[in-house]
């Protein structure tokens, strides 16, 4: 009975903990129209572009004005905790040595091609499969990851991008609405080397000018990511490069990976671009939020002994207009919200149970009044554990 009680009242607190983070936010800005111009992103020219000149990107790649781009800056309070979040399974990124991949120098980035042998098993409402993975940079002095954490940059950042299996391929997938999925993650600065990058960094030198390539042997790509992948943010956005097609679903993990400083510089001093410019910069500014939510799959520690940013942090000095541009409104954010409804729910509960415990105690000492010995008197037994 008593059990029956509290399981009763758990699951209302927790149904409705669910139906609320589950529930449509008032969004200011309604972003269903994006699926029209999506068409004639296909169409787009293929212009060229570089990293200097990414505020006329939309000259040529109409996406890239789009509301729904990214990268973008995780404010961490503002991130909404959404307990329903699938945790990520990865599949097939365990490769042999055997295997081959094809490592190159494309003039914008550094890029590790997968095979498709590569997949999110579960996390999505499909399996993704792998297409390849590449990193942004910037420099000693200026750090170049493309998402920020509450406006700071850490110094480097790697993308493994995946297509939905219900597509042939990457460039089909591409400008699908629900045809992208990116696992990204932070490269802070660690004391040591970090074995797992040396498969890619011991072999730059073969890189360095634009357009060429070389081959690595295969290895457990795994660990190019984060040990955990439990804990992410989560939301929609787009391409970080033209064509900006707004059909990525991200996924930016908490958790982040250390390579040694001369592994980071390294990647930062090593490769050529057009013209023989050092290749380095290669990150897009954070883009406007235009309403959108961004997700977390765990709830943030309130002691702030939470990872911090290794190595050093840069403000970015734009993008903390957005957490102004689109402020929550004043008071209460929906984390505050959903903390009171709950705290409420475990009062009610709280109560329930004295009040029930009162009755029981009144009902006993009643009952041993009135049979004094001889009678054994039994509890109300609990049915399971
Ligand atoms: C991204 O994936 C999540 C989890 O499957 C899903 O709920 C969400 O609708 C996806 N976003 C898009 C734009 O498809
Ligand atoms: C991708 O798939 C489409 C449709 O099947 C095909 O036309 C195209 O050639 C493929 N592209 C690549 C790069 O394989
Ligand atoms: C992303 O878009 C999908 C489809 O429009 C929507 O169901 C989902 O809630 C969005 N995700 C976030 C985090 O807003
Ligand atoms: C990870 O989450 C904690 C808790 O919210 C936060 O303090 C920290 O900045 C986050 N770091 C990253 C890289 O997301
Ligand atoms: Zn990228």
């Amino acid at each position: 009975m008593l059990g029956k009680v509290f399981r009763a009242f758990l699951l209302l607190s927790l149904l409705a903990l669910t139906v609320e983070s589950s529930a449509p936010s008032s969004e200011e800005e309604d972003s269903s129209s994006e699926k029209d111009s999506e068409e004639h992103a296909k169409g787009s020219p293929h212009g060229h572009w570089t990293y200097t000149d990414q505020d006329s990107w939309s000259v040529a790649f109409e996406h890239c004005k789009g509301k729904s781009q990214s990268p973008i800056n995780i404010d961490t309070r503002k991130a909404l905790f959404d307990p329903m979040l699938p945790e990520i399974v990865l599949e097939g990124y365990d490769l042999s040595d055997t295997k081959s991949l094809k490592l190159q120098n494309n003039g914008h980035t550094l890029q590790l091609s997968l095979p498709n042998t590569l997949r999110i098993v579960r996390g999505f409402d499909t399996v993704f499969i792998a297409a390849q993975l590449h990193f942004h940079w910037g420099t000693k002095e200026d750090p170049g990851s493309e998402h920020t954490i509450d406006n700071v940059h850490f110094p480097a950042e790697i993308h493994v991008v995946h297509y939905n299996s219900k597509y042939a391929n990457l460039s089909e997938a591409a400008s699908k609405a629900d045809g992208l999925a990116v696992l990204g993650a932070f490269i802070g600065i660690g004391l040591h080397e970090n074995e797992n990058y040396e498969n890619i960094l011991s072999v730059l030198k073969d890189v360095s000018i634009e357009e060429t390539d070389t081959e690595i042997p295969g290895f457990n790509v795994r660990h190019l990511l984060p040990p955990n992948l439990q804990r992410f943010y989560r939301y929609n956005g787009s391409l970080t490069t033209p064509p900006c097609f707004q059909t990525v679903n991200w996924t930016i993990f908490n958790d982040t990976i250390r390579v040694s400083r001369k592994q980071l510089a390294a990647l930062e001093d090593t490769l050529k671009a057009e013209h023989n410019e050092l290749l380095s910069k290669n990150f897009r500014a954070p883009q406007l939020l235009f309403g959108r939510d961004v997700q977390s799959s765990f709830r943030a520690e309130v002691s702030g002994s939470g990872s911090q940013p290794s190595g050093t942090g840069r403000s970015g000095g734009n993008s903390r207009s957005i957490g102004e541009e689109n402020g929550n409104q004043g008071g209460f954010s929906r984390g505050d919200i959903l903390a009171i409804a709950f705290g409420a729910l475990f009062v009610v509960t709280l109560i329930a149970f004295i009040v029930y415990m009162v009755h029981q105690r009144k009902k006993f000492s009643r009952f041993t009044k009135d049979s004094r010995q001889n009678v054994i008197y039994k509890p109300a037994t609990k049915e399971e554990a």
